[in-house]
């Protein structure tokens, strides 16, 4: 295959030739210094839309509510309230949460997995429909899992890649118009070299796959909780981490408008004796933010990773007291989802119920996006902790 240098991308001329007059002498000197003439954004079939998408999804007071369970991790969930991991129970699940009246209000994406995409409510109404009569944008998670990396210390890599242009063009003709990639990087084992490469790089591929198909990336390097490190090596890697993922995404020609990003807080590991207070959460976090992601990107959707739905409410909160260059919001599968299992226990007449413990917090959520939750009057079950070691999703 031929290949031709893209004008749009030379944004500087290397030497300026001119004419210096001074009197009646002129002379013609070059200048060395590079002279900018433009910073087009490089032009792909997608790139307006792309934006657009991003934009809507970062919009104020809202955020992406995560239902990409697989299957594998759908049955866990069931089975906390002791229901069998069929397709039935999953849609049911689903369809609870798409169909919450007012939901729209606080949730502007919500990440699918595949069965979701292509399924439809109980009265045959297609849940990408039923999202985007509320304006939810519908996204599908396109990563398939973690592996065991070989020659690491013990770590794991994400698959996907494989295909993952036809099968993202064929999420976009059914309605999706993002797609997550979730990969994970351990402190406890490392994190070698080797493993937090191999994550940068596997997302920007897929980013720039994602965006060559319409579907604006979510790109989620997680850096998992579990550890007894304090949050000052957190902020170590996570510094590390981010500045492979963004050096690999420009590597790769992404178009950064049209990404988000989905990290973990930066906290201490789970297991560390020490807790650290929200606003302590809020200033590790968006200093390494401010070090490694550039503005240019529109929305930081955080994670929760095993916190408490109040905690990650709290910390998502006290990052938003004061402007960022970012939207700095949620999207948030265990914390928002929670309580309304909980409600919900499987049974048609508790529907109401698990969509009002939804709405409760989602609008919480969207009240820390704009920096004015509280968490007064927080039910004690909201406060508790989600952590399991070694979580898969
Ligand atoms: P949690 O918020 O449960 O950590 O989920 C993360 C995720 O990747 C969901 O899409």
């Amino acid at each position: 295959m031929a290949c031709k240098l893209n004008a749009a991308s030379s944004q500087w001329i290397g030497q300026q030739s001119f004419t210096q007059r001074n009197g009646s002498s002129s002379s013609t000197r070059l200048l060395s210094t590079p002279r900018r003439v433009s910073f087009p954004i490089q032009a792909k079939a997608y790139t307006d839309e792309l934006i657009q998408t991003a934009k809507t999804i970062a919009s104020p007071g809202r955020g992406i509510l995560a239902i990409d369970e697989s299957n594998a991790t759908a049955g866990k969930r069931l089975a906390s309230i002791g229901l069998d991991n069929t397709e039935v129970n999953r849609q049911a699940y689903r369809q609870l949460l798409l169909t919450t009246p007012g939901l729209g209000e606080y949730i502007s994406g919500s990440i699918l997995f595949e069965e979701t995409l292509y399924q439809s409510t109980t009265d045959g109404k297609k849940f990408v429909d039923v999202l985007r009569e509320q304006n939810i944008v519908p996204g599908i998670k396109v990563d398939k899992g973690l592996v065991p990396l070989p020659g690491s210390n013990n770590e794991s890599w994400c698959q996907g890649l494989d295909g993952l242009a036809s099968r993202s063009a064929e999420y976009y003709k059914q309605g999706a118009r993002f797609a997550k990639w979730r990969t994970v990087v351990s402190v406890p084992c490392g994190p070698s070299a080797l493993a937090v490469k191999e994550a940068a790089w596997g997302l920007a591929r897929y980013a720039a796959i994602s965006q060559d198909n319409g579907l604006v990336p979510i790109v989620e390097p997680e850096i998992l909780l579990d550890g007894d490190h304090p949050i000052e090596r957190t902020l170590e890697v996570a510094e590390k981490v981010w500045a492979e993922v963004f050096y690999y995404l420009a590597e790769n020609n992404v178009v950064f408008e049209g990404i988000l990003l989905k990290p973990s807080m930066v906290t201490p590991g789970a297991e560390h004796k020490e807790k650290a207070s929200p606003e302590a959460i809020a200033k590790h976090t968006l200093t390494v933010l401010k070090r490694r992601v550039p503005p240019a990107v529109p929305g930081i959707m955080f994670l929760s990773g095993g916190q408490s739905e109040v905690e990650a409410t709290l910390n998502l909160n006290a990052m938003n007291q004061s402007p960022n260059p970012w939207h700095v919001s949620f999207s948030y599968a265990r914390a928002l989802q929670n309580s309304v299992l909980k409600a919900w226990q499987g049974r048609p007449e508790n529907v109401e119920a698990a969509q009002q413990a939804l709405l409760i917090r989602a609008k919480a959520n969207s009240l820390a996006q704009l920096g004015r939750y509280s968490a007064d009057g927080e039910a004690d079950e909201a406060k508790k902790g989600m952590f399991v070691k070694g979580y898969t999703y």
